[in-house]
């Protein structure tokens, strides 16, 4: 199905705002689609009851039409007008579970459309304990069915940012009530047969179904049977699935695993967090290692194959100290990290999976190594999550979009706490020429990769700001007129206001990072200067530092020579703008980590 975008901009509402969440209602109520918080992740909802407007939700999330929606309520009172019958055992199960993190399936009432249960006959019935989305649900006063409100395949949303990023434009608004508190989806129980059948696990767990029924009859994995297809019919495929590959590191056995079917503590996410390991008693330490070694080994391996290998970690906060203590430079460069709070807490790391998946496809890592759980109770859901994102690539489902890197522009709404600048300067003989390129390229894929965010501070903003000079350069001339040609006609950007000056250690005191075009240069500035010596490569040394080595047919290390084009035709500018583009491109991540900075 071809995604259409409806709306210029979705709007963006203000969940204290109650004028707008009551105008949001109503437009729900008219037919028109609506993204709101809960405390699993956030829905796309719309009125349950209007085929058209259900229609529209199938095709702003890019979902198969046999994939049904599950309807939400604002009050106990509504489920009654939803459902044709409420079991004795649906009902034990609504008394003791809702409002909370569970959908029950239930036989269907006739005012439900066709179209949600995609052609069911039973309805998963939702009522959520987030205080916001039930604000809403009330005003909206109608049944809303609201799947995930992520692309079709995609992790799901547990911020209004990244509904955004999956939504902007093709949904009429989206209600920001900051961070789910589960960060998982709601247990699917269906409720039509005699015991209840786990469909899809979540942080209400069998263990605390069984507990209310006082049996241990509750079937979980969603089978009756060996050989059976689940009923769940949004559980075949890989799902949830970021743009890199993920695989699962196992945590060792009888790891004794925390925060089980808690809330998460704080709701926020923190990327990095500080560990004493020397607190760390003997057998914890022991534990460490063997938590950490499958991450490292793993790494390793990748990286031996593939020296351009850049490898996200899901991990915990014990293993980022683990490798900040092991300070191997290489394994460093190429790793980017989300960490979820303390390594063997299931509830967080729950928590911030999706947003986790998500941060770290923006790294643009080709691997995302994730921290596995065993064991019974929260980390069923959490496995089970992690196990789909982890799929191949070819189990997608017939008809959905292929998953595709994020594009950024729509994220600009995040305030920050403090923010952060550093500057990176660019060095050749003259400045007309390969130093302005290479200021002028960095310059666009700064701003095409913004936001940024400091990379020890996930509530810090970052900006990052660039300049050139020469060495030998006269200052005040203009740009080499075809250079400028050259680098229009790769970015569309020329090489603007870019007149030439001459490097002195005043500029070199200004930037926090110096890249010279070639080897001598660099040499000649910590020559006259040893004290400014760590922040100064040249392209070669800044690409070999990070591991970036490429070798030729005999073995032999190349390093990046790039021609001074002057006085020769266009095509041989073009040729070296391009050249340094492509080369610009691979250390784009490296010089956002050199400078502290990371990508949101
Ligand atoms: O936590 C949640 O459940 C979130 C929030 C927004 O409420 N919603 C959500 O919806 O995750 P969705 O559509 O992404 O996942 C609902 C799952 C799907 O796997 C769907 O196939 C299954 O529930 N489902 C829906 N109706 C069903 C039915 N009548 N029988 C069996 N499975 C059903
Ligand atoms: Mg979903």
């Amino acid at each position: 199905m071809e995604r259409e975008k409806k709306y210029k901009k979705t709007i963006l509402i203000d969940s204290n705002d109650d004028k707008a969440l009551k105008d949001a209602a109503e437009h729900l109520r008219n037919g028109e689609v609506v993204g709101f918080p809960t405390e699993t992740v956030y829905g796309l909802g719309c009125d349950g009851r209007n085929g058209d407007a259900v229609s529209k939700v199938f095709g702003a999330k890019g979902r198969p039409a046999d994939n049904p929606l599950i309807c939400h309520v604002g009050n106990k009172e509504q489920i009654k007008e939803i459902v044709s019958e409420i079991t004795p055992l649906a009902q034990t199960l609504i008394d003791n579970f809702m409002p909370g993190p569970i959908t029950i399936v239930m036989k269907k009432a006739d005012s439900i459309s066709d179209k949600t249960t995609a052609g069911l006959d039973t309805v998963g019935v939702r009522m959520p304990s987030n205080p916001i989305a039930n604000k809403f649900l009330q005003y909206c006063a109608v049944p809303v069915a609201a799947p995930s409100a992520n692309l079709s395949g995609r992790p799901s949303p547990t911020s209004a940012r990244s509904v955004l990023e999956d939504m902007d434009g093709y949904i009429y608004a989206i209600i920001d009530g900051g961070d789910s508190e589960f960060g998982l989806e709601s247990t699917v129980v269906d409720c039509t047969g005699t015991v209840p059948v786990i469909l899809r696990p979540g942080a209400v767990t069998k263990a605390d179904i069984d507990a209310v029924l006082k049996s241990n009859d509750t079937i979980s994995g969603g089978l009756k049977s060996e050989g059976e297809t689940p009923k769940a019919p949004g559980m075949k495929y890989r799902h949830y699935a970021p743009y890199a590959q993920v695989e699962i590191m196992k945590m060792p056995e009888g790891t004794k695993i925390t925060g089980d079917n808690a809330l998460a503590s704080d709701g926020k996410i923190e990327k990095i967090e500080t560990v004493d390991l020397k607190k760390l008693s003997d057998d914890e330490a022991k534990e460490l290692v063997n938590i950490v070694s499958p991450f490292i080994l793993r790494s390793r391996e990748i990286l031996a194959k593939n020296p351009f290998a850049r490898i996200g970690l899901y991990c915990g906060s014990e293993i980022k100290a683990m490798y900040d203590k092991m300070n191997d430079k290489l394994l460093l460069a190429h790793t980017e990290f989300c960490v979820y709070g303390k390594t063997v807490d299931v509830s967080c790391a729950s928590h911030g999976l999706f947003e986790g998946l998500r941060f770290l496809d923006v790294q643009e890592v080709d691997v995302i190594l994730a921290q596995g759980f065993d064991g019974e109770g929260l980390s069923v859901a959490y496995m089970n999550r992690l196990t789909k994102a982890s799929g191949k690539k070819e189990e997608l489902a017939p008809g959905m979009p292929k998953p595709e890197r994020p594009s950024r522009t729509a994220l600009s709404i995040d305030a920050f706490k403090d923010t952060y600048t550093a500057s990176v300067l660019f060095v050749d003989d003259n400045n007309t020429s390969l130093s302005a390129c290479l200021e002028s390229l960095m310059r666009k894929m700064l701003a095409k990769n913004e936001p940024y965010i400091s990379n020890q501070e996930s509530n810090a903003g970052f900006e990052i700001y660039c300049e050139s000079a020469g060495l030998t350069a006269m200052s005040g001339l203009e740009p080499d007129s075809m250079m400028e040609k050259a680098v229009k006609e790769l970015t569309g950007w020329g090489l603007g206001a870019i007149e030439s000056r001459r490097a002195d250690p005043a500029i070199y005191d200004d930037n926090d990072l110096i890249i010279t075009v070639r080897d001598e240069q660099a040499f000649a500035i910590t020559k006259a200067f040893p004290e400014i010596k760590d922040k100064v490569f040249s392209l070669s040394t800044f690409a070999a530092a990070n591991g970036l080595v490429m070798k030729d047919s005999s073995g032999r290390v190349m390093s990046i020579s790039v021609p001074d084009p002057t006085g020769e035709n266009y095509e041989t500018y073009l040729h070296t703008a391009k050249a340094l583009n492509a080369w610009l491109e691979i250390l784009f991540p490296y010089i956002l980590k050199e400078v502290g900075a990371c990508r949101i």
